[in-house]
């Protein structure tokens, strides 16, 4: 079976997609596999990348430039992958039979790269346009959740016609929730972007930072409570999806105040994972109940992590559904599998089996 890794990427969490890649190439059974490393740069091209696990770790690590270039699969047969030499004719390097998109964040993770590869015909791991779009943009991550009837937190949302017409207005929206509240591009992730704001009169800061990442802004009320966390996998064949026991993100006072991007991956300090997390038993299940059904509310398909808090005063909020949860080896996503028995060379094996299937 020849699967095609592809990793990197436009957006803010390239770093953090050549990390899960590493992993990922460093765990994908060789003898099962004929794996074919595909990086696309941080400007959007498309590279044959070298099958070196080492050069792709650390909190900055880049797609190297250098590798022959690829066309994007695009064709009327299944994912044929075309490579051009600088100076030379382009050639084939054959089709593949399933692709890991392994891309967090837009242009990846949003359903546009899931896009381009249903126009080609190809199978690859993960949710399909619909769930990974709606899973990358926090509005209407949230509408779809609200819409089943899940618990979300209030939020207000700011679009850029919004803030040019009525800053004030949009301020006075973001004030109703109560301060503190935490400022966000509405398409992001790994917390890039992300403010913490304490006081009416940084609404606005926050806000023009959070639009470098994303015209569209949302804005959450922060929720008092415990950050716990829980790992789907589709089920095979018509079972229903699986989820581990929840985890939880346990931090000694972050300089910023929650859990940012500094604090997952570039901090010295590694953060800390409760695995399980130590929670009543009612309310481990209603993690997991919710965690399906959020899966199944946006139509997931292969994985997805269901981030979550379990507040103060006892109830449990949706947070958020990431597609394609970080997967490097030390990720809150492998980790609950494996402390379920499943482990990491198992689960790329298991989610590669699942798209093929
Ligand atoms: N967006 C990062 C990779 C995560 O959800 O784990
Ligand atoms: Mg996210």
């Amino acid at each position: 079976v020849r699967v095609a890794v592809v990793f990197g990427g436009r957006s803010g969490e390239h770093s953090v997609s050549c990390a899960t890649a590493a992993g990922v190439l460093r765990a994908i059974d060789r003898e099962r596999y004929d794996v074919v490393p595909v990086g696309i740069t941080r400007d959007g091209t498309w590279v044959i990348a070298p099958d070196e696990p080492a050069r792709l770790e650390g909190g900055r690590a880049e797609v190297p430039a250098e590798s022959s270039q690829l066309l994007v699969p695009l064709g009327d047969r299944p994912g044929p992958l075309v490579v051009t030499e600088p100076g030379q004719v382009p050639h084939e390097l054959g089709a593949v039979d399933v692709v890991l998109p392994l891309i967090h964040g837009p242009y990846g993770e949003d359903g546009t790269l899931q896009g381009l590869l249903e126009m080609a015909g190809t199978r690859y791991v993960g949710s399909g346009v619909l769930a990974s779009a709606v899973g990358m943009d926090k509005h209407y991550m949230k509408i779809v959740l609200a819409g089943h009837g899940l618990p979300v937190g209030p939020y207000t949302v700011i679009t850029p016609r919004a803030w040019r017409r009525d800053p004030a207005a949009a301020k006075d929206a973001v004030a109703s929730l109560g301060f503190p509240v935490f400022v966000k591009p509405a398409r992001a992730g790994s917390s890039l972007g992300v403010i913490k704001v304490d006081r009416a009169e940084d609404v606005e800061a926050a806000v023009l930072e959070a639009q470098q990442h994303d015209p569209k802004v949302i804005v959450e009320a922060a929720i008092s409570g415990r950050e716990i966390e829980c790992a789907v996998l589709q089920g095979r064949g018509d079972a229903p999806p699986r989820t581990s026991a929840p985890g939880e993100i346990v931090l000694d006072a972050p300089e910023s105040g929650f859990y940012d991007y500094e604090t997952k991956y570039l901090d010295t300090a590694p953060l800390t994972m409760a695995i399980p997390a130590d929670l009543p038993a009612e309310i481990t299940d209603r993690v997991r109940d919710l965690a399906a059904q959020s899966f199944e509310a946006l139509a997931c398909e292969g994985l997805a992590r269901v981030d979550f808090f379990y507040t103060d005063r006892g109830s449990v909020v949706v947070n958020e559904v990431n597609t394609m949860p970080g997967f490097t080896p030390y990720s809150m996503y492998p980790a609950l599998w494996e402390a379920a028995g499943l482990n990491y060379p198992d689960l790329v094996d298991e989610l590669i089996q699942l798209a093929l299937e």
